[in-house]
C-alpha cells in the first residue's frame, strides 16, 4: 500500500510539477512575503487580520487590516495571527495563508494544480505549532508543505554555503523573534531564539514615553519613531522628532519632542539582550567554525537589524566582523525561493517531521 502510494506520489508529483508554480512563504510575525517560482516576490504585506468579533467575519487582511490597528471600534479587532513568532490563533493564521495563497493562485496557476509550498518559521516552534502551520497551508490549498527554519532560509537567501563543512553565522532580528544560528553541513550547530526583536523595541519606546513624559503613545507611533530616529550607537548628527499622544495625568492630547539619544536609551535594554545572546552563541560554537565566521563575518538579516549602527555595536561587542545582508527584510522568502528551485538537493536543510500524508 505504502509503495503504491509512493509510486502514485512520484507520478503525480511529476505531473503536477510540470504545471505548478510552487511558492515560498515567509510567515513572519510582522510581515508575510510570498515568492512564486519563476516570478519572484509577489506579495509583501503585514501579517494582520481584521475581524468582526460579533460575527466572526474577516473584514480585511494585510495592508488594509494594518491601517485599522488601534483605530477600530470595540467589536472589530485587528489581530496579528502570530505573536512572538508562534501561532497564537490557528483559524486566523489559516485564513491569512488561504487569502495570500489564493491571491497568487488566481494570477498564476491553472485552476486544477495545487502548489508545493515551502514555509519559513521560527526555529523553536513546537511540534503542535508546526502541525498547525502545515494544516493551515494544506487547508489553504497547498499540495505538499515543507517547513524550514527561518535562520536557515535567511542564510540560504544570503547565498551562504550552508551545506559545506564551514561555519556560517546568521542573526535574523524580525518583528517578534530574533533567531541566532550557526550553520554548518546543512544543520544548525548552535542557536538561540529570543522573543525580543523589533516589536519589543516599539514597546521599549512606549514604556520610555510613559515613564519619562507621562505620555501614552500607540504602537504605530512608536514604530515610526524607531524607524525615523532609532539608533544603537552615538550619531554624528543629532536627530529629533515630534510625537503625539495622550497625557496620562490630564487625559488630554499632548505633543513632545524626542531626540535620538533618548530613543537610544529606550532601545538599549532590548539591544543589550540581543547582543548578550549573540555572544553566548559564539561562546558555544566549536573553535574551528569560529575561524570561518571570523573570515566571513556575522550576517545580519530581518527588519530589526536596520536600527542605525546596530551592526557596528554588534561588531564592537563580539569582536567579530559583521555584515548587513542586502535587503534584509526579504532574506527569508528569497531563501525559500532558492529551496523551491531544487527541493531534492536541499532536502537536508528542511525541518524534520515533514508532512508525509498521502496526496489529494
Ligand atoms: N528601517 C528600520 N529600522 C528599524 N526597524 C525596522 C526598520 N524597518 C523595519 N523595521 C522593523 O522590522 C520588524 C519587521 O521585520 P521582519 O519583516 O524581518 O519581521 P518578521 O519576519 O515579520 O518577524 P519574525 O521573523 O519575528 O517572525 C518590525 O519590528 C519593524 O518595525
Ligand atoms: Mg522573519
Amino acid at each position: 500500500m505504502i509503495k503504491i502510494r509512493k509510486i502514485f506520489k512520484n507520478i503525480s508529483g511529476q505531473f503536477f510539477g510540470r504545471f505548478s508554480k510552487d511558492i515560498g512563504i515567509d510567515l513572519g510575525t510582522a510581515n508575510t512575503l510570498v515568492y512564486v517560482k519563476g516570478k519572484g516576490i509577489v506579495i509583501n504585506e503585514p501579517s494582520v487580520v481584521a475581524i468582526n468579533k460579533k460575527t466572526g467575519q474577516v473584514l480585511a487582511i494585510g495592508r488594509e487590516a494594518k491601517k485599522m490597528v488601534g483605530k477600530t471600534p470595540g467589536h472589530i479587532v485587528a489581530s496579528r495571527p502570530l505573536v512572538d513568532g508562534v501561532v497564537s490563533d490557528f483559524e486566523v493564521t489559516e485564513q491569512m495563508l488561504k487569502y495570500f495563497i489564493e491571491k497568487v493562485h488566481k494570477d498564476t496557476f491553472s485552476f486544477f494544480v495545487r502548489p508545493r509550498v515551502v514555509i519559513g518559521i521560527p526555529s523553536d516552534v513546537t511540534g503542535v505549532e508546526k502541525r498547525a502551520v502545515i494544516d493551515a497551508a494544506t487547508n489553504a490549498g497547498a499540495r505538499e508543505v515543507y517547513l524550514i527554519d527561518e535562520p536557515m532560509a535567511a542564510a540560504i537567501g544570503a547565498r551562504l554555503p550552508v551545506q559545506d563543512a564551514a561555519g556560517n553565522m546568521i542573526v535574523d532580528i524580525g518583528g517578534g523573534t530574533t533567531d541566532i544560528a550557526v550553520i554548518s553541513l546543512g544543520g544548525v550547530v548552535a542557536s538561540r531564539n529570543l522573543r525580543i526583536a523589533g516589536d519589543e523595541m516599539n514597546e521599549d519606546i512606549i514604556r520610555y514615553c510613559r515613564d519619562e513624559f507621562n505620555l501614552l503613545i500607540g504602537e504605530k507611533t512608536a514604530e515610526d519613531v524607531k524607524i525615523a530616529i532609532g539608533s544603537a550607537g552615538t550619531q554624528k548628527e543629532k536627530m529629533q522628532m515630534q510625537i503625539r499622544g495622550r497625557d496620562l495625568v490630564s487625559g488630554l492630547p499632548k505633543e513632545i519632542t524626542v531626540n535620538d539619544e533618548q530613543i537610544r536609551e529606550a532601545l538599549s535594554r532590548s539591544i543589550r539582550v540581543i547582543i548578550n545572546n549573540i555572544k553566548t552563541t559564539v561562546e558555544e560554537t566549536p573553535p574551528e567554525l569560529i575561524a570561518d565566521i571570523m573570515r566571513r563575518g556575522i550576517i545580519l538579516a530581518g527588519g530589526g537589524s536596520l536600527v542605525r549602527d546596530l551592526d557596528r555595536l554588534i561588531a564592537d561587542q563580539t569582536e567579530m566582523p559583521v555584515r548587513m545582508m542586502e535587503d534584509p527584510l526579504t532574506a527569508v522568502v528569497r531563501g525559500t525561493g532558492i529551496v523551491l528551485e531544487d527541493i531534492d538537493a536541499l532536502r537536508e536543510v528542511l525541518m524534520e517531521n515533514q508532512d508525509e500524508r498521502p496526496l489529494i
